[in-house]
């Protein structure tokens, strides 16, 4: 279909948004329809991970522990090396597609909330988590987001509140036009639409890689 998917490299794609854009949804669509389109194996996984360090994280976001912000950050940091160096690189390593539900974005638009002027320090924090060959920034407004949640929920997470995700879109949107480092391709995708035209600009993106 195009040169991404003839290439022998295997594709890193992350997907990124606020709490209720629909990036699990739309992770796991494109995983199949990458499985289909190359036939061949696609690795999805999500941040935080499902090893210790995304344990605690899970914990903390269920609020059964509770860190300072600052010690988050380095979670959510140290998570994600854990990560991509016990997973996503092995199966890049061998020739395997990675889609990951969140990524080093997801540390910069969230935590900056706390902590504006920690922009740098969180971008140092992440310096050793190599560039995606493609961020998809699924973009929905934070009353969208915030209706999806509710309907399907009793318990709110950590970070699930109006005012928090209204920051932590703005966030989104300043750090893909103003802050992407020179290697990184991110692609804003309007996601307050139906699923399958949403899922469609995502493979032809996909496909432009
Ligand atoms: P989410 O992706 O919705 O996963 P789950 O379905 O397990 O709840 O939740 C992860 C939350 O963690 C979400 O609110 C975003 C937040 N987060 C950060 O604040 N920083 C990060 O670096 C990552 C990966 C996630």
């Amino acid at each position: 279909m195009s040169s991404a998917l003839e290439t022998e490299r295997p594709l890193f794609i992350v997907f990124e948004g606020i709490d209720g854009a629909g990036t699990t949804t739309q992770a796991q669509a494109a995983c199949a329809w990458l499985e289909e389109s190359t036939q061949n194996p696609v690795f999805l996984t999500r941040e935080p991970s499902q090893g210790p360090i995304g344990a605690l994280l899970h914990q903390a976001l269920r609020r059964r522990i509770e860190f300072d912000p600052r010690v988050m950050s380095l979670l959510f940091a140290a998570d994600r090396l854990d990560h991509l160096f016990e997973e996503i690189q092995q199966h890049l390593k061998d020739g395997v597609a990675v889609i990951c539900d969140r990524y080093y974005l997801s540390s910069l638009a969230y935590q900056m909330v706390d902590a504006p002027q920690d922009l740098e320090w969180l971008d140092q924090l992440n310096a050793k988590a190599i560039s995606p060959d493609l961020t998809i920034l699924l973009d929905v407004p934070a009353d969208v987001a915030m209706d999806r949640i509710c309907r399907g929920r009793l318990n709110l997470d950590l970070y699930e509140n109006l005012d928090r995700q209204k920051l932590v879109r703005d966030n989104y949107l300043h750090l893909a036009e103003h802050r992407r480092r020179p290697d990184e391709r991110i692609e804003v995708v309007d996601g307050h639409r139906a699923q399958e035209q949403v899922l469609s600009d995502i493979c032809e993106l996909i496909a432009s890689v």
